[in-house]
């Protein structure tokens, strides 16, 4: 039986979901898969005009869909290419950390950050320490949680 805990927990890899702006960090990426940079293989990307296109909601919904964590990645302060989106994306941010915090989710599992076209270095540092964190976590049980709650199944 504790065979059976020890290879399931062996077994588990990490579901990271990260959103990143299509004018520097998904670039930014892109460098790091050219340069054959090596990071851990658990970021499943989404490619979003500007990272103030990310609405809070999609945050959740990946987090209650069994993400075990979310990356949000935009362009530098200044060099939002709408000018401001990466700055409402970070008050939006914030704001987020404190609801998730409320709702019962760690908030350590959103991770926000700013990588440009030219920082292939830094998106794998940046994976990695959010992998590393992530999977400090562990498995992100707000899923099943939500799952007996709207089930009405008791906990
Ligand atoms: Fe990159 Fe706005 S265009 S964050």
């Amino acid at each position: 039986m504790a065979d059976e805990t020890v290879n399931t927990n062996r077994e588990w890899e990490p579901k990271i979901i990260a959103f990143l702006c299509n004018w520097c960090s998904y670039a930014g990426a892109d460098l790091a898969g050219t340069g054959r940079l090596q990071y851990p293989p658990y970021v499943r990307v989404i490619r979003v005009p500007c990272s103030g296109r990310i609405n809070p909601i999609y945050i959740i919904k990946a987090l209650t869909d069994g993400a075990d964590g979310v990356m949000v990645s935009g362009c530098h302060p200044g060099d939002c290419h709408y000018l401001s989106g990466n700055m409402y994306a970070r008050r939006r941010f914030t704001v987020l950390k404190k609801l998730l915090t409320t709702a019962g989710i760690d908030p350590d599992r959103v991770h926000f950050t700013w990588v440009s076209a030219s920082e292939g270095g830094r998106f794998a540092d940046v994976v990695r320490e959010v992998t590393e964190k992530v999977m400090k976590l562990g498995p992100n049980r707000t899923c099943e949680y939500a799952e007996n709650v709207l089930g009405g199944n008791r906990i």
